[in-house]
This record gives structure tokens, C-alpha cells and sequence, in this order.
């Protein structure tokens, strides 16, 4: 049996994960950074990380009721992310590496996110739509690397839709009960007309993040604004998908990501696997969110190929795009 220790810590969790071979996973332990007031706080978040970080390792030891020594490898997310949160987990997973003598695996965040989702789904080779907070990305398998059908111009569509409930003063908290406050305002909304962008392959969000705002200001209720913004940014992700579908000719759609808990979200997809023929998988929403178990399971996979890294050589990639990841298995 092959035991990997996975290290996330791109955002706003720091999560230690413990996987197995089997495959199984042994421990689960997570840190949320929550801001005070605005969005993430890249260094507050780090210094929350540091204060937090013996105690998860502690849970996940503890959880999976094993010693770090009978740990075959450490696995971290070394990007994309916030430089100052990437370097706690990096920082920590290097001196554990060195320490006890572990192999040290370099794990895409953006993989990770994809792999958590085929291995939970059983999904084999899907068109995978990616939204979180940090990334909007419309993937698939080819030719040995995930590559990128199409993605946002500008910000994320989770980015999107918390700056647009934090401006109309609906938020924070973001999410209640599973519902993202734009889904809860959305409620009896009725469609206003806002710019819808697709240019080729890519969505973009900040234009309609804009306009959504500036209607409000001009008098449009605020729960035509939420309806219509969200209909507008599901939609566009939508119609990109369903060409990505259509040139690939693959036969599943897997979602993945913060956003995929979306119920909305969810629907519009299922509408299009139905038309379109094809299967639909989604995340369940705890391993939708970041977590330490989709990193050890990705390193696993990597560590079985012989995929590791010298702790002297494991710096953190802030940008590092999925598409220059090789993918072996
Ligand atoms: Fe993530």
C-alpha cells in the first residue's frame, strides 16, 4: 500500500489530506481563513496559515492513525495561487521532506481540482468545466496535458459572483446552507437585459460585474440585477462548454470547483449533457472546495510515475498553468 501526505494551502484553506492506493482516504483536516471584511488577505491569511498549521497536520496524523514515518511521500500544491499562502505549505512540506527523508511531489493545484473530481465521480475522460474563486476553465485530456478550450478574460466567475453580492451588500457571509447569496437573491428576479461577452472560447466577467452594478444604481431591483447577472455568467460558461463538447466529441462533462455546488449551475449543465447526450458528473461540494485530499491524491498519482522534486528546487509557481502540467497516467 502507498501512502501520500498532501499539503494545500493556494488560498484561503490549509488542509493536510492522507490518501491511500487503494484507493481510500485516511484523513481529511482543513483550516478556513474567513477576512474580517472584504476579500482575502493574502499575507493575514498566510500569518493565519503558520499559527494553524501544527494542529491540522496533528488531526490528519491522527485521523489516519498513522506515523509520519510510514508516509511514502509529501505532496504540495506549489501553484497557481497567493504567493505568501503558497510558501507556508511549500515551506512546510520541504521540511518535512528533508526531515524524514520523504519523496517530495509538486502538485498543480488546477490538477488536483480535476483529479479529486474523476476519482470521486468515476468519470473517465471528461471535458471538465473548472469555476472557482481564483480560476474559470474549460479543460480536457489531450495529447497528455490537461488543455485549456477556453477560460475567462478577466476574473473568475466565483470572483464574480462574491464581488457582486459584497456590492449590492448581501454578502459577506457568501455562502448559507450551501446556497451562494447571487442564487438566493436571484429568487423571483426577472431578466434585464446586461452584456453577454463570449469572444472565441473565453468568457469575461468584469464588464457585467460593471453593468450589473451600474443598473442597480440606476434603479433595477436588486433582484433583477442578481437573476440576470447570473444568468448572463452561467449561461456564457455554458454556451463555451457546449463547443468544447462538440469539438472533442467527449462523451462526459465533469464540474469541479467552488462554484460546482452551484444547484443552478448544476441544472443549466444537466440541460446540456441531456441535449447534447452525454454524462454529467459533479464534485461532491466538500472536495468541490480546496482541501489537502485532492492534493495528496494527485501526488499519488504523480509519485507512482515517478514524478517528485528536490526540496531545494520546490519553489512556488504563483501562475502556473495547468496546461504545462504532464500528465502520466
Ligand atoms: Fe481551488
Amino acid at each position: 500500500m502507498v501512502l501520500v501526505l498532501g499539503i494545500e494551502s493556494t488560498a484561503h484553506t490549509f488542509g493536510v489530506g492522507i490518501v491511500s492506493d487503494e484507493p481510500r482516504i485516511l484523513a481529511d483536516s482543513r483550516f478556513s481563513y474567513v477576512p474580517s471584511k472584504g476579500g482575502i488577505h493574502p499575507r493575514e491569511a498566510a500569518d493565519s496559515f503558520i499559527k494553524n498549521a501544527p494542529s491540522v497536520l496533528r488531526e490528519a496524523l491522527s485521523q489516519a492513525k498513522v506515523a509520519i514515518d510510514s508516509v511514502d511521500a509529501v505532496a504540495v500544491a506549489l501553484g497557481p495561487g497567493l504567493g505568501p499562502c503558497l510558501r507556508v505549505g511549500a515551506t512546510i512540506a520541504r521540511a518535512l521532506s528533508t526531515y524524514y527523508g520523504k519523496p517530495l511531489v509538486p502538485v498543480n493545484h488546477a490538477v488536483a481540482h480535476v483529479e479529486i473530481g474523476r476519482m470521486l465521480t468515476g468519470a473517465g475522460d471528461p471535458l471538465v468545466v473548472y469555476i472557482s474563486g481564483g480560476n474559470t476553465v474549460i479543460t480536457a485530456r489531450y495529447g497528455g496535458r490537461y488543455r485549456v478550450f477556453g477560460e475567462t478574460l478577466d476574473i473568475a466567475l466565483g470572483n464574480f459572483m462574491d464581488t457582486l453580492v459584497r456590492e449590492l451588500g448581501l454578502a459577506p457571509p457568501y455562502v448559507v446552507g450551501g446556497v451562494h447569496a447571487l442564487d438566493r437573491c436571484a429568487e423571483g428576479g426577472k431578466y434585464v437585459e446586461l452584456p453577454y461577452v463570449v469572444k472565441g472560447q473565453d468568457t469575461s466577467y468584469s464588464g457585467l460585474l460593471t453593468a450589473a452594478l451600474r443598473a442597480y444604481r440606476s434603479g433595477v431591483r436588486v433582484e433583477d440585477v442578481c437573476f440576470s447577472a447570473r444568468e448572463v455568467a452561467y449561461s456564457s460558461l455554458v454556451e463555451v462548454a457546449e463547443r468544447g463538447l462538440a469539438q472533442l466529441g467527449k462523451s462526459e462533462i465533469l464540474l469541479v470547483g467552488g462554484v460546482a455546488a452551484s444547484r443552478y449551475l448544476v441544472e443549466k449543465f444537466r440541460a446540456l449533457a441531456e441535449y447534447r447526450g452525454v454524462k454529467l458528473y459533479v464534485v461532491p461540494p466538500k472536495y468541490a472546495v480546496d482541501n489537502g485530499v485532492m492534493i495528496a491524491w494527485t501526488g499519488l498519482l504523480m509519485f507512482k510515475h515517478g514524478v517528485t522534486v528536490e526540496p531545494e528546487n520546490a519553489s512556488v509557481k504563483q501562475r502556473w498553468r495547468l496546461d504545462s502540467v504532464d500528465i502520466y497516467w
